[in-house]
């Protein structure tokens, strides 16, 4: 039976949120951004543990109490200076104590509303999926390409678009080979397609926004407080 790990890249600045700190230690709902996707992720009783990469010079994250969460927590820090770095980099920490065949679910420190209902329905989805997928969205509004002068170069048609979000859930032997061989890419599955393999969308039917900017900050902590369970 294969396993299920999560990995949570949390090396990044956030610099688009123009914080004084790191945006994953912002606090949201009265806890630091990064709680809510960690508990979402410990939640879910097939993870076997929650992997958290910090940059190795990160000094904020011993400044929280994590205790409520840290016998499903693994801290590594082993980040990278780009978010496949880091990623390439936990899977490489990884090696020793997991299988080739092991998932591993990676999910964005910033998406703070996923549910661990989610968590569960992305792991049974693609259960017995031969190459793995992701959470994602339909494009539901009209797309515009736009040039250097933010004028419309080009409308896009939205047929067949989707948002890709995360957890973004592959074997760990194909994924450490993919980001290996595609360091450049932007998401999991951008390294998986490279070997010419087409991940699976996995629709996501809760919220499962990035905190990005100031805006979203409070979007999410009306979402969280909603729901009232963290
Ligand atoms: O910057 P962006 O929001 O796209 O980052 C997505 C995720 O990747 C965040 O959780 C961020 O902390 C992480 N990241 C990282 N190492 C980097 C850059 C980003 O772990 N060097």
């Amino acid at each position: 039976m294969s396993r299920h790990f999560a990995i949570v890249p949390a090396a990044g600045s956030g610099s688009r949120m123009g914080a004084g700190r790191p945006k994953q230690y912002l606090e949201l709902a009265g806890r630091p951004l990064i709680w809510h996707a960690l508990a979402a992720l410990a939640g879910a009783r097939r993870i076997a543990c929650v992997c958290v990469v910090l940059s190795p010079e990160d000094d904020w994250w011993p400044r929280f109490d994590w205790a409520p969460l840290a016998a499903r927590l693994r801290v590594l820090r082993v980040g990278g200076a780009t978010r496949a770095q880091t990623v390439g980099n936990a899977l490489e920490a990884l090696a020793a104590d997991v299988a080739p065949e092991d998932w591993m679910l990676v999910h964005d420190a910033a998406r703070a509303c996923l549910t661990t209902a989610q968590v569960d329905a992305l792991i049974d989805a693609l259960a017995d999926d031969a190459v793995g997928g992701l959470l994602a969205q339909p494009v539901a509004d009209t797309l515009k390409r736009g040039d250097a002068a933010s004028r419309v170069a080009q409308t896009v048609p939205r047929e067949a678009m989707w948002q890709a979000q995360t957890p973004q859930m592959f074997r760990h032997g194909v994924l450490r080979r993919a980001l290996a061989e595609a360091p450049h890419v932007t998401d999991e599955a951008g390294a998986i397609e490279s070997l010419g393999l087409a991940p699976r969308l996995v629709a996501a039917e809760a919220p499962n926004f990035k905190v990005t900017f100031p805006q979203d900050l409070a979007l999410a902590e009306l979402i969280l407080r909603a729901r009232g369970e963290r």
